[in-house]
């Protein structure tokens, strides 16, 4: 019984391990596809902003907002071992935020 209950309490851990990372996809994910995606900027924005998780639509932040939202994924990266951003890769990158954001 008290083995029963064991796998019982894993498999709720479980769910909510599943739960937790639906929840984080959720947050950064939109069904929308991003404005003018041809664009250098765009594409940039495409490949720094969407190798942790899918890239965040640009209205889902103001324009105001969005530095801040930067800053804090530049340490997202510098603690993954990702590249850092170039200071052109970070000015195109909010310039395209700047005018798409909402
Ligand atoms: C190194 C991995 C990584 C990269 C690269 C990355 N992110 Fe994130 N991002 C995260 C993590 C982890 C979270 C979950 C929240 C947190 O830990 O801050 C997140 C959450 C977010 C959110 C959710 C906040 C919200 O509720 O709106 C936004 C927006 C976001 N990232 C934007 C960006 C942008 C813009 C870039 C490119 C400049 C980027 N991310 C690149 C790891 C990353």
């Amino acid at each position: 019984m008290l083995a029963a209950t064991g796998k019982k309490e894993g498999i709720i851990r479980a769910l909510g391990a599943v739960a937790a990372i639906v929840l984080v996809a959720g947050c950064a994910s939109s069904g929308t596809p991003i404005p003018a995606p041809q664009s250098q900027a765009a594409q940039l924005f495409v490949e720094k902003c969407g190798s942790c998780h899918a890239v965040p639509h640009p209205a889902r932040h103001s324009a105001d907002e969005w530095p801040h939202y930067v800053a804090l994924m530049e340490q997202r990266m510098a603690e993954r071992d990702k590249p850092p951003l170039s200071e052109q890769q970070r000015q195109l990158i909010m310039e395209y935020l700047g005018e798409y954001g909402r």
